[in-house]
C-alpha cells in the first residue's frame, strides 16, 4: 500500500517540481533532475526529424505525464478502497477516479475536512450518482492548498475513504 501510493505521487509531483523550478523559487530536488534529463534529450534527438514534429511530441509528452493522478475505484483483489488511499497532488494537479471493481462507486469530498473555504459540492460527486461500469471516471482538480478527506457514499461504512493532500 505505502508503496503504490509512493509511486504514484512521485511522477507527477516531480514534473509539477519541474515546472515551478522554471517559473518560480522553489527548489528543484534531484528527482527532478533526473527526470529532465530523458525528456530534454528525446526533445532533441526528435529536432532531428524537424522543429514541427519536435512540438508535437513535446505537447504530447506534457499531455500524458504531466500534473495528473489516477485513482482506481476498488481494488482487483475486491477490497472497497481507493487506490491510493492516500496522494499528494499539486494545485490544479487533475485527479482522474476510474472505476475498476466492486462498484458502484463514488467520490463525495467531507465538508468537515476540506481547507476552509472550500465548497464541497464544486469537487464531489452528487451523493446519489455512482460510477457503474468498470472505467468510468470522475476527474477533479483541486486548487486550495491542504488536505482534504473524501469517501465513495456506498461503502463509507466500509472503510472506503481517502486522503489528498494538495500542495
Ligand atoms: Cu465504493
Amino acid at each position: 500500500m505505502a508503496a503504490i501510493t509512493s509511486a504514484a505521487v512521485t511522477i507527477p509531483s516531480s514534473f509539477t517540481g519541474l515546472k515551478a523550478s522554471a517559473s518560480s523559487s522553489k527548489a528543484a530536488t534531484s528527482v527532478v533532475a533526473t527526470r529532465a534529463a530523458p525528456k530534454f534529450s528525446v526533445k532533441a534527438s526528435l529536432k532531428d526529424f524537424g522543429v514541427a514534429v519536435a512540438a508535437t511530441a513535446a505537447s504530447a509528452m506534457l499531455a500524458s505525464n504531466a500534473l495528473a493522478v489516477d485513482v482506481k475505484l476498488g481494488g482487483d483483489d475486491g477490497s472497497l478502497s481507493f487506490l491510493p488511499g492516500e496522494f499528494e497532488v499539486a494545485s490544479g494537479e487533475k485527479i482522474t477516479f476510474i472505476n475498476n471493481a466492486g462498484f458502484p462507486h463514488n467520490v463525495v469530498f467531507d465538508d468537515d475536512n476540506v481547507p476552509a473555504g472550500v465548497d464541497v459540492s464544486k469537487i464531489s460527486m452528487d451523493e446519489e450518482a455512482l460510477l457503474n461500469a468498470k472505467g468510468e471516471t470522475y476527474s477533479v482538480s483541486l486548487t486550495e492548498k491542504g488536505t482534504y478527506t473524501f469517501y465513495c457514499s456506498p461503502h463509507q461504512g466500509a472503510g472506503m475513504v481517502g486522503k489528498v493532500t494538495v500542495k
